[in-house]
């Protein structure tokens, strides 16, 4: 039977995600005959008049949208319909129009694709659409606890590492101290997975308190042995030393981390008297090319996602689990929030290898 079934991408946007349109629109339409609307602009697209949507069919996808960066939907992640900021500075509650949008498009059923901030809202509307809704996990922060994946994580990484790649060379050229701030939100897994893969030799992550003395310390036993470099990686959220939280403010005062790979470079100076220089990695993590990991997953997800639908399976949100797509209860995916376990079996390696962590001398 024919089924009209919407798609979105909703946050920030990541490396993967036209991957995944592209599964869901191929299983979609081979598999079951349905037909598929991208919704723009995340939730927006389903507040405009007139709606704001593409039809997606096979011709939607040539061979260069797997590998494309970005979303071809766009994404937003503000405007959250259920309080909608207005230009007097209130509040509105826009469900009903978003209902409205969804049953002027015939949408069956939705797919979202979302982290655990967007995804929550996204569940909150359709329930109130009254539309059987599956969810995909996306996000370079890896802190949706319930997969052990997300979509644009991997390429994140490798985005970091080849950052790091490219710091060493220089670092060593000029005899310094290089450290790199990465990003992801209040869990430090880009961190220590690049600084792994990337020969970092300080790691400080936001689940591991640190002390300056002991990086200076790291530093100085470095320069003490011979090498006249090294590389430091800092996750956006760690905090001072004190324990102030190191934020910026966009005009609309919407908080945003920064700052602490200047704070960590400054100090690592006036310990140790060693030159050091700070790189902001920023949106370069969430740009670029899918690399191999990220579309297999996303292509893994977005098959899954459509079954479910054809299954009669809703409020899921699917997820990576030992080499397989499991299925998991919306509301718990988005409850479990996953950090760095301080001993887990990454920490674990970095330790092994020397790497340190900021909570002990080296
Ligand atoms: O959640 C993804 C993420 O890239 C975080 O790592 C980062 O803190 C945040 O989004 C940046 O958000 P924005 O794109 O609004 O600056």
């Amino acid at each position: 039977m024919s089924k009209c079934v919407g798609i979105l991408t909703s946050g920030g946007d990541c490396a993967g995600l036209n991957a995944v349109l592209r599964a869901v629109t191929i299983r979609a339409i081979q598999g079951y005959g349905w037909e598929v609307y991208g919704i723009r602009h995340g939730t927006h697209g389903l507040l405009c008049r007139p709606l704001e949507y593409r039809k997606l069919d096979l011709n939607s996808f040539d061979g260069s949208v797997l590998r494309l960066g970005g979303t071809i939907l766009g994404t937003i992640n503000k405007g959250d319909p259920t309080a909608y900021p207005m230009e007097d500075n209130t509040f509105k509650d826009r469900s009903d129009e978003f209902a409205e949008g969804c049953q002027m498009l015939g949408l069956e059923a939705m797919i979202g694709i979302g982290g655990d901030g967007s995804l929550a809202i996204l569940h909150r509307l359709m329930e109130k659409a009254r539309i059987p809704f599956v969810a995909i996990p996306k996000t370079i922060d890896n802190d949706i606890g319930v997969t052990e994946r997300s979509i644009g994580f991997t390429t994140a990484v490798d985005i970091a590492t080849e950052a790091l790649d490219r710091l060493q060379p220089t670092a060593a050229s000029h005899d310094r101290v290089m450290v790199l701030e990465v990003m992801g939100r209040d869990a430090g897994h880009i961190a220590l997975a690049a600084g792994i893969a990337g020969g970092a030799d300080i790691i400080i992550i936001p689940e591991i308190p640190y002390k300056l003395q002991n990086i200076a310390h790291k530093i100085e036993t470095i320069l003490k042995k011979g090498r006249n470099s090294a590389l430091v990686v800092v996750s956006e959220a760690v905090k001072t030393e004190t324990g102030d939280v190191l934020q910026i403010l966009d005009l609309n005062g919407r908080p945003r981390y920064g700052g602490i790979g200047h704070y960590i470079s400054d100090e690592i100076m006036r310990l140790t008297g060693a030159e050091t220089r700070f790189t902001v990695l920023g949106h370069v993590q969430r740009g670029g090319q899918p690399d191999a990991s990220d579309r297999i997953l996303a292509s893994a997800f977005g098959v899954r996602a459509v079954d479910l639908i054809a299954e009669g399976k809703f409020d899921r949100m699917v997820a990576w689990h030992n080499r397989t797509v499991i299925d998991v209860p919306i509301l718990e995916a988005i409850h479990l929030n996953s950090t760095v376990d301080p001993n887990d079996a990454l920490v674990q390696t970095a330790r092994g290898l020397g790497i340190c962590l900021g909570d002990a001398p080296y």
